[in-house]
């Protein structure tokens, strides 16, 4: 993919006195945690799958489905929903004034073994700010929209954060659009077939402000007891489809020596990859999750195999180090077993930072609510990191049980699903003026 630097638009946020003075307003005013509770569960029996989870893989029948769900309730919320050409639905509730809105949002497409929060919790809880506010007849300054994004998995087509690339212009859409997945559909047909290429154009006019609450997918939190986690940034992505070439011949009858077998090389690579995170250290992490090996049969040596390789860091230094040294242990493994190898470039992002005063503000009011709090990076890729390039953006986290996620076990205790809707609320309050009916918020 080529990923271009999207233009830089940062609108500037309330100042703090006055901030501060719509905190202190706000701070009664809290979600309704069954009722979210309630659309989680709904959404989830969308694609539902063994275990509790949900098998929702972009632009397939079941994410179509979801969709429309998704959209129904954004319009009984009255919001104004526009779906653009990669399929990103925003709605949006008016303020008092026109112009750009304060967003929050997520995903709700799923990878084929996932749990129902990634992704789908920020987009209900954005839903449920908009209900909370409706019932207490609360008019905000600012517009606030509640938008998911297409493809943010990436698990059916490479690059994931698809659509709020590009959203944001740092992906064009043709590239979006002529995307092969690994079913061998394109992007484009298949949000054609689902009815999701939309009107709207792209890239969108950057939000007032972007927040994203999500679970955390990660065992940080939970091991702790911390309630809430400030995310000051995501860490970099770099995914590699590797594409080994030997040759076919029996099992039997071929000497080792003889062999050109993709399927060694492939175990090398997985083997290799392992170590290389052990040696660079620090938080690198490298995984091997795809594999397909040619033509996959028991007494045939394979002629071919392909397989993925994602490797992340928060160091962008040694993250590059790790892609080095993948690079020569490909070299070495060509010659060693006279193989070709071929590589291709899934998706590659920088680590991202999110706005300091966002995180701030998150932090403000967590701990105004008599929340646990601490900073913390994001280990999974986010599409708060695309909309960081052109509107002040952060991200808040709950626990998950465990650290697990992609896993139909992934699930975060219900205290902690509200107390996240509620920080996102307050945020949101403030940071699109938000200006109660005497009594309201009493
Ligand atoms: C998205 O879920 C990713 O981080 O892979
Ligand atoms: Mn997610
Ligand atoms: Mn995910």
């Amino acid at each position: 993919m080529s990923a271009s630097a999207p233009p830089r638009k940062r609108a500037a946020l309330t100042p703090p006195g006055e901030r501060e003075a719509e905190t202190s307003r706000n701070t009664a005013l809290r979600i309704n945690g069954a009722r979210l509770q309630q659309r989680i569960a709904q959404l989830a029996e969308i694609g539902a799958i063994d275990g509790g989870g949900c098998a929702r893989l972009a632009l397939t029948d079941a994410d179509r489905a979801g969709r429309d769900q998704v959209c129904d309730w954004m319009r009984e919320l009255g919001l104004a929903v526009t779906v653009d050409a990669i399929g990103n639905v925003v709605g949006v509730r008016a303020g008092r004034q026109s112009g750009a809105a304060v967003m929050t949002g997520s995903h709700i497409d799923t990878v084929r073994t996932g749990g129902r929060f990634d992704g789908n919790y920020g987009v209900l809880a954005g839903l449920e700010v908009i209900a909370t506010l409706n019932d207490a007849g609360i008019v905000t300054e600012h517009p606030l929209a509640v938008a998911f994004f297409t493809n943010e998995e990436g698990a059916r087509f490479a690059p994931d954060m698809m659509g709020s690339l590009v959203y944001t212009g740092a992906l064009p859409l043709g590239e979006a659009l002529a995307t092969r997945g690994i079913d061998g559909t394109t992007v484009g047909e298949e949000l054609q077939r689902i009815a999701y290429a939309g009107p709207a154009p792209v890239p969108a006019a950057a939000p007032r402000a972007f927040i994203e609450l999500h679970v955390e997918q990660g065992p940080v939190l939970d091991r702790e007891g911390t309630q809430i986690g400030v995310v000051e940034s995501v860490q970099g992505i770099s995914w590699t489809e590797i594409e080994i070439l030997g040759t076919s011949n029996h099992a039997g009858t071929t000497p080792m020596a003889l062999r050109r077998d993709a399927g060694w090389v492939a175990g090398a690579i997985i083997h290799f990859v392992r170590e290389l995170a052990q040696e660079v250290g620090g938080n690198q992490v490298a995984t091997v999750g795809r594999i397909e090996f040619f033509p996959n049969l028991v007494n045939v040596v394979p002629n071919r195999a392909v397989l993925t390789v994602d490797l992340r860091n928060t160091d962008e230094a040694r993250l590059q180090m790790a892609e080095a040294r993948l690079a020569a242990h490909l070299d070495a493994l060509r010659d060693a077993e006279k193989v070709d190898i071929a590589t291709r470039s899934l998706a590659r992002f920088a680590p991202v930072p999110f706005a300091a005063q966002m995180c701030d503000r998150i932090e403000h009011h967590a701990r105004t609510q008599g929340l646990s709090t601490r900073r913390m990076p994001s280990g999974a890729g986010h599409d708060a990191q695309m909309l960081a390039a052109v509107c002040p953006t952060a991200m808040i986290f709950v626990p998950s049980v465990d650290g697990v996620s992609h896993n139909v076990r992934e699930h975060t205790h219900p205290e902690h699903v509200e107390a996240g809707a509620n920080v996102l609320l307050a945020v949101l309050c403030e940071l699109a003026g938000a200006t109660p009916p005497a009594g309201a918020l009493a």
